[in-house]
């Protein structure tokens, strides 16, 4: 027998059937839809694209497959904006609200589907005016307004593909996606709220097009803080003056299927970021989809909250298309989660101010479904339970969670303190690259397991491979889709080489998306995060995501990252780097405990070499902890590129605490 891929170590056996009462009302209650894709999912996708959307002209064949470029609904035509906004206002549903926003300082709108229609209508005129044409670029780069969807369905309205880039992002991000993309227009704001005070984009945008981006001719400035900024003659125009004299007739223009709806860059670990190219029927589609089945959306009575910032994918599909497209309302909101209306700021310190904003706002508005990342979770363990405790979140119905594997403690966290034991969680695992959601529960179907997204979703195929491209029934390897899926990337902006070759070229006939995964014995899906991220230990292939689930479910831990550095002994060694849940300070013999409790959890051999108690660990700005730069640490090596990282000063503490008191052998 050939040695197994990757090990399987962590044992969860909880399980959480969905109430008698969920399923009842549940959008999707029983296993037809599983049943009606496998059977010929071509012809169930092509029922939801014709059930969730309207077509201006129907679609004559579903998908076509050269492998690996797909295209769906062919010969379709539809606007995106159309079923975002007209349809529903047409139905006589213009009063609803799209989205209940509020800002950090506090001050909310309320934005029904006839106001976003009639601003997205003058936006388009605006964008006409400026010279666009259907198949050009714009870059958005905005703090979460309203104005970023307005625009990005502007764009869609006349067949202008959009790029948006994180607000966070420096002006070489800006630089290099303008340049890939030739944008021929920004759209930017003064400034937007952070943690309490404007954080400035203008800048980024001037300071960016003083050293390249020459594709760009304008810049379009919301002026969201009323901060100072220089506004460059001829080049620079404000939003609210623009949107003056615009007129709010712009009829929707129908759109091929397969019409470029945005690029969205993600950046591979070193090489150049990747313009991911999304298109119009196919994406809206799965989205719809998902989101509606998923999130167990009744759009008369529910208010949906996705917490992410619209800069990812999660914001693009799950606060912007997906919601829309079905009708919905939900919450969007500008700020951070520890700054508290300026009401209950306790004083000038930010250490002292409450964490409950997020707990704030589904109290005051209702929410029924919470999604947010597993990185946010455990937070919120680290801050404790009773920021929660003082709200009441009886309202919610569905909690969901993206962007990394969800630690099985964490899970449980948030089943008990913020979904009251009441909720199902939907664990959704997708990727920039695959538009929308391809393995998740369907909570009103699955009997969830703490820690595993479960199963792919209907018309969704994946199967485990070994090295060689084998299945594996059982047991840990490399996820591959099988099938060509709606909302799938059509490709990799101007390189098409790069999309074989990152995507289609390590195992014949597959995606391969770049992750590890186990199988259990009843078929169950666990993500073990990037396969960069496997560790080998004397011959041992261990998930760091294992470890650090086996990390968290010691109770004094909130929230773990485990590397794998060079040893002379074993070839890699574990090194865990923990933060301790609030209330438990930092001691040699708890660094002990929690070393022994992994070994008890998971085996001796995935005892650590080491364990860190830590203030903070070094991320990403969408939460991803940079495990590269903890084995930078753990193998004493000048830090490599820092550019993504969220705050540069995580590190060195880590570096203070890693030289003085390492719990080690
Ligand atoms: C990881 C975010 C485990 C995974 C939508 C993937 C997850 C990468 C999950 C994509 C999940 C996302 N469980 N891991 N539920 N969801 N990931 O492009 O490694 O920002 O490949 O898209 O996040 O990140 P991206």
């Amino acid at each position: 027998m050939s040695e197994p891929t990757i090990e399987d170590y962590y044992v969860e056996d909880r399980t959480f059937p969905p109430s008698a009462d969920f399923v009842k009302n549940a959008v999707v209650a029983d296993r037809s839809h599983y049943e009606e894709a496998t059977e010929d999912y071509e012809a169930f996708w092509a029922r939801q694209a014709r059930e969730l959307l309207t077509w201006d002209e129907d679609f004559h064949t579903t998908l076509e497959w050269n492998l690996p470029y797909a295209k769906w609904f062919l010969g379709g035509k539809l606007n995106v904006s159309y079923n975002c906004l007209d349809r529903h206002v047409n139905a006589g549903y213009g009063e609803r609200i799209a989205y209940f926003w509020e800002g950090e300082p506090g001050d909310t709108r309320e934005i029904s589907y006839a106001e976003l229609l009639d601003e997205v209508s003058r936006f388009a005129n605006v964008l006409k005016q400026l010279g666009l044409q259907k198949g050009d670029r714009v870059a958005i780069y905005m703090p979460m307004i309203p104005e970023l969807p307005v625009a990005m369905l502007a764009c869609t309205r006349i067949g202008v593909a959009h790029s948006v880039i994180f607000g966070g992002f420096s002006p070489d991000a800006i630089i290099d996606r303008c340049e890939d993309a030739e944008a021929k227009l920004i759209i930017t704001a003064d400034a937007g709220y952070r943690r309490g005070v404007p954080s400035a984009l203008k800048v980024n945008v001037d300071a960016a097009l003083d050293q390249g981006a020459s594709s760009v001719r304008h810049v379009v400035v919301v002026n969201r803080c009323d901060t100072e900024v220089v506004m460059a003659e001829g080049r620079d125009l404000w939003w609210h003056e623009l949107m003056a004299d615009s007129s709010s007739e712009c009829p929707a223009e129908p759109m091929d299927s397969e019409q470029l709806l945005y690029l969205l860059y993600t950046s591979g670990t070193t090489a150049k970021p990747k313009g991911i190219m999304h298109t119009t029927g196919g994406y809206l589609t799965q989205v719809a989809y998902t989101h509606k089945t998923i999130f167990d959306i009744k759009r008369e009575e529910d208010v949906y909250w996705c917490a992410a910032d619209i800069g990812w994918v999660t914001g693009h599909s799950y606060i912007v298309y997906g919601p829309l497209t079905n009708g919905c309302t939900s919450v969007m909101y500008e700020g951070t989660p520890d700054t508290p209306l300026p009401e209950f700021r306790s004083g000038e310190d930010r250490a002292d101010w409450s964490k409950d904003r997020l707990w704030d706002i589904v109290e005051r508005y209702g929410v029924t479904q919470l999604y947010t990342a597993p990185t946010a979770i455990r937070t919120f363990m680290k801050w404790g339970a009773a920021d929660p405790k003082a709200h009441n979140l009886n309202s919610l119905r569905v909690l969901g969670t993206v962007g990394e594997p969800i630690n099985p403690e964490a899970w449980m966290w948030y089943h008990e303190n913020i979904g009251n034991e009441n909720c199902p969680i939907v664990d959704t695992w997708w990727q920039t690259e695959t538009g929308g959601h391809m393995i998740s529960p369907l909570p009103g179907v699955t009997t969830t397991k703490p820690g595993s997204a479960c199963h792919t979703i209907p018309g969704v195929f994946a199967e485990l491979v070994d090295d060689d491209g084998n299945p594996v029934e059982q047991g840990g390897g490399y996820l591959t889709i099988t099938h060509p899926w709606p909302s799938m990337l059509r490709g990799i902006w101007g390189d098409d080489e790069r999309y074989r070759d990152t995507y289609w070229s390590t195992y014949e006939n597959r995606y391969f998306a770049g992750d590890g995964a186990k199988i259990d014995g009843d078929g169950y899906l666990w993500l073990l995060g990037r396969v960069d991220d496997v560790m080998n230990v004397s011959g041992h292939r261990i998930a760091t995501a294992e470890v650090e689930s086996a990390l968290v479910d010691h109770s004094s831990v909130a929230e773990a990252a485990v590397v794998g550095a060079t040893d002379e002994i074993t070839g890699q060694a574990i090194i865990g780097y923990v933060i301790l849940r609030g209330g438990n300070e930092p001691s040699e013999s708890l660094g002990e405990e929690i070393r022994a409790h992994v070994a008890t959890k998971l085996g001796p051999m995935a005892r650590p070499k080491a364990v860190f108690l830590v203030p903070d660990l070094p991320k990403t700005r969408s939460g991803k902890i940079m495990r590269r730069l903890l084995r930078d640490v753990a193998e004493g090596r000048d830090l490599g590129d820092t550019t993504t990282l969220a705050d540069a000063s995580v590190v060195a503490e880590i570096r203070d605490r890693a030289s003085s008191d390492p719990q080690e052998d």
